[in-house]
Formats: structure tokens, sequence, C-alpha cells
């Protein structure tokens, strides 16, 4: 896509950030979720609750117009309180959403490598995720060079080195 453009996510994106955070909540066609209950779900709610505070990070994907159109964003989870892809204490994990009618045009892809660039000038040296199995998600990552470290019964845990 040539008129693509990324920036760093801000405070005031949060509302956007949890859009995305529902399309990946509902990554199935087969999954609609709502909003209110999506963000009700406090599993769910924690990666973007109170964003941005330190040592969270993301790009935001605009339009030409400078509307956005797709986010990835990154956060550190406690070992005591850990997320649904918790490796390690000081390994972020990363949400990955771009609005349905943006799909498959590249734009996934481009978050994605901006964020894992972001996260190493932050200097993290790893960043980990969860992805359902069934989600081509999951391939994507792979071949962003994620690797899975846990395989659980319906999903993956992965994660890829910031060298
Ligand atoms: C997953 C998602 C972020 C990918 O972003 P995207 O902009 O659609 O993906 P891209 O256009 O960058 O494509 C990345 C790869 O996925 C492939 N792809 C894209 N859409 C696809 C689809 N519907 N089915 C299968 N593969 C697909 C592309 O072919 C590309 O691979 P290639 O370059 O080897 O051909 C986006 O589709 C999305 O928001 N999905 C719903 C939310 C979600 O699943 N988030 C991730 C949760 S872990």
């Amino acid at each position: 896509m040539n008129s693509l453009r990324l920036r760093k996510a801000r405070r005031t994106d949060a509302r956007f950030l949890g859009s995305m955070l529902v399309e990946a909540l509902n990554w199935a066609s087969t999954r609609s979720v709502a909003r209110v209950d999506a963000l009700a779900d406090p599993a769910a709610f924690r990666y973007i609750e109170g964003w941005k505070r330190p040592g969270d990070g993301g790009m935001i994907a605009l339009d030409a117009a400078g509307t956005p159109i797709g986010a990835c964003w990154y956060r550190l989870f406690p070992e005591h309180s850990p997320g649904l892809g918790f490796v390690a204490p000081g390994v972020p994990e990363l949400t990955l959403g771009v609005v349905g009618v943006w799909r498959a045009q590249g734009v996934g892809r481009e978050l994605l490598r901006g964020v894992l660039v972001q996260a190493r000038q932050h200097g993290f040296t790893r960043i980990s995720l969860t992805v359902d199995r069934a989600n081509f998600a999951a391939r994507l990552y792979a071949a962003e060079d994620f690797v899975p470290v846990h395989r659980r019964e319906n999903s993956l845990v992965m994660v890829r080195l910031l060298g």
C-alpha cells in the first residue's frame, strides 16, 4: 500500500487501541463479541488499561487522510499477574489489529515491523505474543521470525528476539 504511514502511538490513541483489541479478540468471522463486552473482560482490558504507561510502546497506521487504520502495541506485565502471552519479566507482549476493510494489503506486516524496531530502540531484547493456532496471523508472525515457545491446545505463545 503506497500511501501507508506509521506514527508512534500516543496517549490519546487509547480508544482506537481499544477498537483494535476488539478486532484481535474477534479475529475469526465466527466471533462477534461486542466492544462493551470484550472490554468488560479484565483479561482483555488490561492490554489497554491506563494507556499509555511507562514501558508501553506502539505504532498507528494511517490512511492518506490521516485516519487510523491499524495498531500494534506492546505492554509489560508482571510475573505475579501475567498476560496471556507472558514469557518472562521484562518481555513485553504485543497486540496487533487492522480495520477490516484495510486487511490483506500489507498494513499488519508494516505495523509489526515498525513495532519491532521501536521495541528494540526502547532496549527490549525479546517480545512475545499469543495467537490462536487457527488464525493466519500465526503464519505472519512466523514469517517475521517469531518462534513458538509454548503450544497450548488452541493457541501458541511466540517470541521474537530483538537482536
Ligand atoms: C492479523 C492482521 C493484523 C494482519 O494484518 P493484515 O494487514 O491483514 O495482513 P498483511 O496484509 O500485512 O498480510 C500479512 C500476511 O498475511 C496474509 N494474509 C492476509 N490476510 C489473509 C487472510 N485473510 N487469510 C490468509 N492469509 C492472509 C498475507 O498474504 C500476508 O502474507 P504474505 O505476505 O506471505 O502473502 C489483520 O488481518 C487483523 O487485524 N486480523 C484480525 C485481528 C487479529 O487476528 N489480530 C491478531 C491477533 S494475534
